[in-house]
């Protein structure tokens, strides 16, 4: 086995490691530049006795002010095109590679299948463990397999799609949560081109014979820029909540009072309702407690106005999910990971 050498940075500083600019520190940090680090670091934390976090891009997590432990960051990169056939090209990145460098990658390479999830925030690691989604399409709807170092067992492993249990914003890797590390991913993205255009704001593009997946990718990046505020300008973690899915008869009142009220029915017949729309008809957009604040652009996005620390965050999120449940009934359910 070959020898790693990691070297524990002491009093670590997250406070730009974190999309929601939380300010926040870790008693030591690490930045893995090798996949072959990853065991290493669950070894060395196990001999010193000290818990361990696994951060990505910082994009989905509310990171408490002090973590007495190690916070390790995936900082390994690299992509490559395994192969293309008649039908399909296999794309493969490292788990620290930005998701977005990754999809404009495959967009410039001439491949479409993922420019509709360009621009979300987060690492490629990250992208499968909440199933990363938008504009109708999502990570699971073109993954191959990824590996994957499981902390219980100490091997790594190859997940194909079935052992990942994709649902909605939902993964086998959220599910059980500090057991793996996701390592490299690997998609399967099909030939022809399909474009997805289903979606409010894409479906002004179908119907164009020149289309190609770049003017796709421009479309959902002005979309995004349209709709959300920019962490680095205005920091946040993308959507806080997910969209509930609840039964028919827990909506009619709500449809009743609101006929054109978003909802969008499962496969399972269950509906899918919008936590933008509740949470601006519960009269929240735009509402701040303190530092944090609900954004003026987007209700299902929470800010840091300047200073707001993981319980400024919680306060205003548990605000909103009594006010949210109060008016309509609806459980919310936050989607960062508390740290
Ligand atoms: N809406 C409001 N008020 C608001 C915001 C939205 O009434 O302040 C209404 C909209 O008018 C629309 C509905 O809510 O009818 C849905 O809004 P939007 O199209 O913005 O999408 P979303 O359901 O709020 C989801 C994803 C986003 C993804 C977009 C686009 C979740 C939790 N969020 O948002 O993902 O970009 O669709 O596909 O599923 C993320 O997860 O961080 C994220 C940004």
């Amino acid at each position: 086995m070959t020898q790693t050498t990691l070297s524990l940075i002491p009093d670590f500083d997250l406070s730009a490691r974190n999309t929601m600019a939380l300010q926040a520190r870790s008693r030591f940090g690490l930045v893995l530049d090798a996949p072959e680090e990853v065991p290493a670091t669950f070894v060395l934390a196990a001999e010193r006795g000290l818990p361990l976090r696994i951060l990505g891009g910082g994009s989905n997590v509310v990171l408490s002010a002090e973590f007495d432990g190690i916070t390790a960051i995936i900082a390994f990169k690299g992509r490559r095109i395994i192969e293309e056939t008649a039908d399909h090209v296999l794309v493969e990145a490292a788990a620290g590679e930005v998701w977005n460098d990754f999809v404009a990658y495959t967009v410039e390479a001439g491949f479409g299948g993922i420019e509709n999830l360009a621009l979300i925030p987060g690492t490629v690691g990250a992208a499968p463990v909440q199933n990363i989604g938008a504009y109708g399409a999502e990570i699971a709807d073109v993954f191959e397999s990824l590996t994957g170092y499981d902390s219980v067992t100490g091997e790594i492993t190859t997940f194909s799609r079935e052992m990942c249990g994709f649902a909605y914003r939902d993964s086998v890797f959220k599910q059980q949560a500090g057991r793996y590390v996701v390592l490299s991913l690997r998609l399967k993205l099909p030939k022809p081109w399909q474009p997805n255009l289903g979606f409010a704001g894409l479906s002004e593009l179908a119907g164009r014979d020149d289309l190609t997946p770049a003017m796709v990718m421009a479309q959902v990046i002005a979309l995004r820029q349209s709709k959300l505020p920019d962490w680095r300008v205005t920091p946040n973690a993308g959507s806080f909540f997910q969209n509930p899915i609840v039964n028919p008869a827990s909506v009619e009142p709500i449809l009743a009072e609101f006929p054109k009220a978003p909802n969008y029915t499962q496969p399972d017949g269950r509906l899918k309702l919008s936590a933008g729309w509740l949470i601006e008809q519960s009269g929240l957009k735009g509402f701040a407690m303190g530092p944090a604040g609900i954004s003026e652009r987007h209700a299902l996005v929470l800010i840091n106005r300047g200073g707001a620390s993981a319980d400024d965050i919680s306060a205003l999120a548990g605000h909103i999910k009594a006010t949210v449940k109060a008016r309509f009934g609806v459980e919310l359910h936050q989607e960062p990971v508390l740290l």
